[in-house]
């Protein structure tokens, strides 16, 4: 595996590899690699001759109080695990290579609509950080595919959409949240956890269950659902940020003729803020 920090040099080694007709796919990341990052590996060597991963710890997706400083840098760990996956590049440029002109004078990318509730709601800014870099690496890489986690499904709308509206000629993948045996959806945040919080966690994907039975079962009272579940992770020590039933397409607010539905959740667990999400198809 190459590890490549500067953009010339990264232009230069994927020429070389379209010049032998291979097509390139792509897995833009922030580091701190687990399970769940290399399943988009996985998902990225299966549709692709040649892998690209980047490694960069967006500042400008970070809200003031969040935890840019803290977010573990772990470049060497990384791209040891990114070479046993049969990652063929590794490209972790600095905030200067991505940001020339200072993060705060450059163009921004905003994806309306999609971006308005949920994560939007609460993480001001955050999303316009999320569509400029990832459009900024798309450029730098010019993949033919791009991997996305579920896990983000805001995310993976929102880049679906910028990538259509912007007419980038990549092909986006979502791939299925990685999950530990007992459901905790796999996050670098979840670093950030005790070994106590980190049995406890499991309790938002066990709210997001019970709510998905529920609506299967032809429930839905989205309020009762919510506040069920609201006051199952408030018992529980989590300090809920949303739980949200929504349209799976447009992330609008759900309604009771719905069939393609996502339930949404962000809580915090002592300073770790957690998401998650589970599609559900109803019969109505
Ligand atoms: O999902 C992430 O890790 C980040 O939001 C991404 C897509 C790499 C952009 O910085």
């Amino acid at each position: 595996m190459d590890i490549v920090h500067s953009l010339i040099e990264l232009r230069k080694v994927i020429a070389g590899e379209r010049r032998q007709g291979h097509t390139v796919g792509f897995v833009p990341t922030m580091g701190n690699l687990h399970e769940g990052h290399l399943t988009l590996i996985d998902a990225a060597r299966k549709a692709s001759d040649l892998v690209v991963c980047s490694v960069f710890v967006n500042p400008l997706q970070f809200g003031e109080n969040e935890d840019f400083d803290a977010y573990p840098r772990t470049l060497e760990e990384d791209s040891r695990l990114l070479e046993a996956r049969g990652c063929h590049i590794l490209f972790a440029p600095t905030v200067a290579d991505v940001y020339p002109g200072g993060m705060q004078n450059e163009t921004r990318v905003h994806v309306p609509g999609l971006t308005k509730h949920h994560c939007g709601a609460s993480r001001e800014g955050h999303f316009d950080g999320v569509t400029t870099v990832v459009s900024k690496l798309f450029n730098m890489v010019q993949p033919d595919i791009a991997v996305f986690g579920e896990k983000d499904y805001q995310q993976l709308t929102v880049i679906r959409k910028m990538a259509k509206d912007l007419c980038f000629p990549i092909n986006i993948i979502g791939v299925t949240t990685s999950r530990e045996d007992n459901g905790l959806a796999r996050s670098s945040r979840n670093n950030y956890l005790s070994l106590v919080e980190k049995q406890e966690a499991v309790l938002i994907y066990q709210a997001l269950q019970k709510s998905k039975v529920a609506l299967e079962k032809g429930g839905s009272d989205f309020a009762s659902l919510r506040n069920n579940a609201i006051n199952l992770l408030e018992q529980n020590g989590f300090i809920v940020d949303y739980f949200n039933f929504a349209s799976a397409e447009t992330l609008e607010p759900a309604n009771e003729n719905e069939i393609d539905i996502v339930i949404m959740a962000a809580a915090h667990l002592g300073s770790t803020r957690l998401i998650d999400n589970i599609c559900v198809t109803c019969r109505r």
